[in-house]
Formats: structure tokens, sequence, C-alpha cells
């Protein structure tokens, strides 16, 4: 037998027991007379002690364990004269009579404990070593106790879990597609799926009326904290739903996995139309743990002689609590950081509201002291806040306004990572302009179905109409970030079709790319709609933290590499020809 126990079971209560443990050596302590080893394990760490009065040949072995050797360790459990409060075993250790090495380790290449000295790609290259420290542990714990949680709750719904495949068919629309050459089949590609989006509206034409994946979603976009080229989703659909519907149980969803994993109970979710979200925040996933909201200065500051101001579309503010002490020094910073390429504001207007009740603006040539203060009040502006001013094109400002919110959100501190702010964003328009392309792209996608009010509008060809096509389409959002979004769906074929040539496609595309889609449709589709929870992103919110990597065992880093196995890679001459490939690139 390995062990009789795990590293982090052992109590006061099993003082005197004769006990084997097994795991890693974390450190080991040489004092003199006494030798001590922490023991670790997914559990966690056990104090050894090893004495030179009652065995020094096995105390002079202990001395010399290397850090991660794998040990196993039997001897009695004793109360521990210094305790360690910090520990759960840190009231006993294990005087040991008998230790075996059962497998020696080079010396790591970083240390594993939770401020590691690895810096990231280290880590991600020996990730099997980083994989053992507690905080990462901890993370992947987390994640494998919220999908249980997940699959528990929606089994409790009635939702049937289905595989989809992940070798498809390549479609424009979204991200790029990560493609797989066919051996069978020369000269054509599968796709990795972007989403299960059509096959889950496929088992809703084939009755199974709520299903549910723990699915894999693959999309070759550029990668940042919160995006990775394959992540997870909790991809759902449902029949015979209307919006209202999914919002109530996905809302449920949600506050069942913050009760059951992190024992927070969330109250009910505000709504707010994408409207709303983008004049009072700027952005469609607005993080409501603080204020700031937005003030439109437009009609007041334009048409005074400042001519950066006249001549902009939209004059927007925020105010900042707290901020009107703020050093010239700190307002040219400020406005550096908006002159970013990332940001590309031209520049920063300010008010300070002083604590006395003054003002003092860098614009306060041209508008007298009463008029600064019309503008505080707008936006309720307390003596001692700081009015923050971006204008220029109105979709631009208040984007870059948002960024601004934020940051200076984080400054504040008004970001808290225990505060839990969930929201739901809803009546999306159905379609997007793309200038690079001039042509509308589908905002959610292209099954995403009008409101019905809407409907006659996508005869129109004004673009101002079809701009404002409400959809039934509806975002999570927590803490500013997208954490999930979903739709009612066309399950109409003639409609299905009308989207598809709005979008640009004609009759031929449609039914090449989803000829199989409009086929269902014909044979009794029901009324549908879903939803897809990024699951990483998920994880990583209701943690805290900003990077959905910590959460997933095996990330890519920024440049997609997978830098264990050391992905992608080429393939060998065989392997090419036998998929009929010529590698231009590499030639
Ligand atoms: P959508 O494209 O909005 O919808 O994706 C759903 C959720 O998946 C997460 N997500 C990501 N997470 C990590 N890395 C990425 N690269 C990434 N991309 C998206 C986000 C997002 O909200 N089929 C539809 C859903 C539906 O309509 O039912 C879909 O995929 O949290």
């Amino acid at each position: 037998m390995y062990r009789t126990h795990t590293c982090g079971e052992l109590r006061l209560s099993d003082v005197n027991k004769e006990v084997t443990l097994s795991g890693w050596v974390a450190i080991s302590r040489d004092l003199g007379g006494l030798t001590f080893v922490d023991l670790r394990d997914r559990y966690g760490i056990t104090q050894l002690v090893f004495d030179m009065d009652d065995n020094a040949a096995l105390c002079e072995r202990a001395r010399n364990l290397g850090r991660e050797y794998v040990v196993q360790a039997s001897g009695q459990v004793r109360e521990r004269a210094s305790k360690n409060p910090n520990r759960e075993t840190g009231d006993i250790e294990i005087r040991v009579t008998d230790l075996k090495v059962l497998n020696a380790a080079k010396t790591p290449p970083f240390t594993i404990q939770d401020d590691t000295d690895g810096g990231d790609d280290l880590r991600m290259k020996y990730r099997y070593l980083d994989l053992r420290r507690n905080a990462v542990q901890k993370n992947l714990l987390f994640r494998s106790n919220l999908a249980i949680e997940t699959r528990k709750y929606l089994a409790s719904q009635g939702f049937v879990e289905v595989e989809t495949p992940n070798l498809i068919k390549s479609t424009p629309e979204g991200a790029r597609d990560f493609v797989v050459p066919s051996r069978m089949n020369k000269g054509q590609f599968y796709a990795l799926p972007q989403s299960p989006q059509t096959f889950k509206q496929i088992l809703m034409v084939a009755g199974f009326d709520k299903y549910f994946q723990l699915v894999k979603c693959f999309r070759d976009e550029d990668l940042r904290a919160d995006r990775q080229p394959e992540f997870t989703q909790i991809d759902c659909e449902m029949s015979f739903v209307h919006q209202e519907d999914i919002l109530q149980t996905f809302e449920g969803l949600t506050k069942y996995l913050f009760k059951n994993t992190l024992g927070i109970t969330l109250g009910d979710f505000p709504r707010m139309t994408y409207d709303e979200a983008m004049r009072r925040f700027g952005s469609d996933k607005p993080d409501l743990r603080f204020g700031m909201e937005f003030v439109d200065l437009s009609n007041i500051a334009k048409g005074k002689g400042f001519q950066v101001f006249d001549s902009a579309e939209s004059v927007i503010a925020i105010a900042v609590p707290g901020c009107a002490e703020y050093s010239r020094k700190q307002l040219d910073e400020l406005t550096e950081w908006v002159k970013r390429p990332q940001i590309a504001a031209k520049g920063l207007v300010y008010v300070k509201y002083e604590a006395d009740g003054s003002v003092k603006s860098s614009v306060d040539k041209f508008y007298s002291a009463d008029e600064l203060k019309i503008w505080l009040e707008k936006g309720d502006a307390k003596p001692g806040d700081l009015l923050l001013i971006l204008c220029g094109e109105d979709e631009k400002t208040r984007k870059q306004l948002s960024e601004l919110r934020l940051e200076m959100g984080t400054r504040l501190g008004l970001r808290k990572p225990d505060d839990f702010k969930p929201l739901w964003v809803v009546d999306f328009p159905l379609l997007e302009w793309d200038e690079d392309e001039s042509r509308f792209f589908a905002m959610h996608h292209p099954f995403t179905s009008p409101k019905p009010a809407d409907i006659a509008k996508m005869e129109s060809n004004d673009h101002a109409v079809l701009k404002g096509i409400r959809a039934d389409a509806y975002d999570l959002v927590l803490n500013g970030v997208e954490i999930g979004g979903g739709s009612i769906r066309i399950h109409d074929r003639d409609l299905q079709s009308r989207n598809f040539k709005l979008l640009g496609f004609t009759t031929e595309e449609a039914e090449a790319q989803f000829g199989f889609l409009l086929g269902a449709f014909e044979y009794g589709a029901p009324p549908h709609g879903g939803i897809a929870f990024g699951f990483d992103r998920l994880c990583s919110v209701m943690n805290g933290v900003n990077s959905i990597r910590d959460f997933i065992a095996f990330p890519k880093n920024n440049q997609g590499r997978d830098m264990m196995i050391d992905a992608p890679d080429t393939i060998n001459k065989k392997q090419l020809e036998e998929l009929g490939i010529r590698v231009v690139a590499n030639e």
C-alpha cells in the first residue's frame, strides 16, 4: 500500500496512529539533530520529522532528499511542539521510521510555491510542475466543481447532454476557422467548430427540447487575457421558449452556481437594453461595480467658441469621485494614457470641482465658472470630484470614455474582485455595418431572430432603418465581462433566407453553406432559442481573476503556441503527400 492517508488529512485526533504517506518533497530543513521535510500532494502538506537520536542513518537519508523527490514515509503521528496555524495539518507531524524514495527528481527550473519565480513561458513549458502549485491546482479544482454543478443543475431542469462533432465545415461568418485537411477527400478541409450553433438547432428540430453540452470551441482570432483559441462553452438550446424563459433558466443556473461553489447568494439580475448600456456606459458589457456614468455635454458645451468641442459630434464626460486633487503631472499622465494608440483619443479635458466649491478647468478660457458648474451638476459631481471629458465622433468617443472609466475604476480600487454585479443586456441590434467590407454582418450570428415587430423593416433599403432592427438577442455580463450570449432563433425557412440575403449571401451561397439547416426548417422546426456561457470566463470572473489561462490546464500563449508540447509544428513529407498538401511557406 503506497499510503494510508493523504498529505492533507491528518489532525490531532490521529495522534499516535501509525501511518504511511506518499507525496513530493516540497522542502527539507536540516536543523542539526532534526531534519524536517514538508511532504506535498493534491490534498495538502504534512510535516515529516527525522530525529538523529532515533535513527541516524534514516536522518542522513532524509537530509539528502532533493526538492520534488517522490517519497513514501511511514511513522507515527504526534502532536507538534510549535504548531502552524496556517496549515490544516499544522497541529501534527509524522515521526518517520521508514522512508522509501519512489522516484528522484531533477532540481525544478522554478520553485513550486504560490509566488513562484518562474516566468510565464517557463511555467508553461514545464506546466506539469506549474500545475503542482497550490494556486493553480485550486483553480482547476474550482473548474471541476463548477462543471459538475453545471451538469447537476441542467440535468435537474431536464436538459440532455448531447455531443456534437468536432470535424465540421468552414463557414465565413464570425471568427476565422481552424481547418483540418481530409486525407480521404484530397483538397477538402474540415473546420473545427467555433460553436455547435447549427447542430444544437438541428437537435431542436429533432425534438430534444432541452440540450446542453460542455463543449470545446475553436476560434482563430487574436488572443487576449479573456480569449483562447480553444475554449469551453456551456452550450444550451431550448424549444418552445421566448426570451424570458431563457433569461429565467440561465439566471437560475448562474445563481445556483454562485450559491453551490462560492456560497454567495445573488439577487435578481438587472436588465438593460443595448441602447441604454451604450448611452450610460459606452459599452455593451458595462461593469456595474461602480458608477461614473456618462454625462452627455454635447448640447451645453458646443457653440461657445471652443473649436475642439464645436467640431465634435459628441462631448461626453465622467465624474471621477475624489480626484479633484490630481496634480498637473497626474493629469498629463492621464492625457497620455488616453492618447495611446490602444485608446487613440485626441486629448482630455478636465474640470476640477475643488473641495472649497471653486472650479478649475483646462478650458476655463472658453467657459465661465457658472457654465462649468452646470456641467458638474449634470454629472452629479460633488466638491472634490474631477470631471474628465472626451469628444469626437459619437461611437468612438463612447468607446474611448468607456476605457477611461474602467481605468479610473481600477485605479480607485472600485472594481473589487469579490463584488459581483451581473447584468442582462437585451435588445441587441440584429445587424452591424462593417465599413471595411461595406456590408452588414450579424451582430450575434445569422440565425438570430429579429424582434417580430421589426421583421417588416428587413425589406427596407435604408441603412438607418436596417441598423435600427432589434433582435431577440441577449448577453449575460458579469463585472464588465461578457460571460454568455444567445438569442431566439429564426425557425422559418423564408425568414432565414431573407436574413442571409441581408447579410450579403446569394441564394446559392446560403444553400451551399447552410442548406442542411434550411432543409431541416422545412420538416417541422419548433420555435427555439438558446445561449452559451464562456465557461473559462465564468471560472475566472467568479474568482476575481482577469486571465482565463489560470483556469485552463494546458493553455496556449499569446502566439497561440502550446509551449509544453511545442505546437503547432511542421508535419513530415509523407503526411503532407497523403493529404495532398504542398507547403509553400517553407519552400
Ligand atoms: P458567442 O460567440 O457570444 O455565442 O460565445 C459565447 C460565449 O463564449 C465565450 N467566448 C470565449 N471565451 C474564451 N475565448 C474565446 N476566444 C471566446 N469566444 C467566446 C464568451 C461568449 O459570451 N453559438 C453562440 C451562442 C448562442 O447563440 O447560443 C455563441 O457561440 O463568454
